[in-house]
């Protein structure tokens, strides 16, 4: 499956294995831009593709606003689903770039965090929302 070739071959460890049947999302990475559970794709699947994960996800050094969200507003305590989270909050923001608390909710409910309760990563995710509609950098391939 490409979460074992991210992890075992390329060492790009920061993709998560959680449930490894599509249950919790902490494998999510973006394929062609586009949030998908790497527990569920075949490696093979993703040949040609343009495949990002967290360690990709913003410029060498900085954070993406998604990351920055997390980390101001404590989106995260033991962070096993945060690599996660933040690929998929990727996908939700692509989607709806001012989503409403209850569309962070829906859109998100494919991720578990068994830590924080989810208040803290909502409020993540707002925080990035409104730093990429003011301009700071946007998601990568966006
Ligand atoms: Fe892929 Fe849980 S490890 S969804
Ligand atoms: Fe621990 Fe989410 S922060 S599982």
């Amino acid at each position: 499956m490409l979460v074992y070739y991210l992890r075992d071959v390329l060492e790009l460890t920061g993709t998560h294995i959680g449930c490894n049947t599509s249950q919790c999302g902490a494998c999510t990475v973006l394929l062609n831009g586009e949030a998908v559970k790497a527990c569920t794709v075949f490696a093979a699947q993703a040949d040609g593709c343009e495949v990002t994960t967290i360690e990709g996800l913003a410029p060498e050094g900085g954070l993406h606003p998604i990351q920055e969200g997390f980390w101001e507003k404590h989106g995260l305590q033991c962070g096993f689903c945060t690599p996660g989270m933040i690929m998929a909050s990727y996908q939700l923001l692509k989607d709806h770039p001012n989503p409403s608390e209850e569309e962070i909710r829906h859109d998100l409910k494919g991720n578990i965090c068994r830590c924080t309760g989810y208040e803290n990563i909502v409020r993540a995710v707002q925080y990035a929302a409104e730093r990429m509609q003011a301009g700071a950098t946007q998601p990568a391939g966006a």
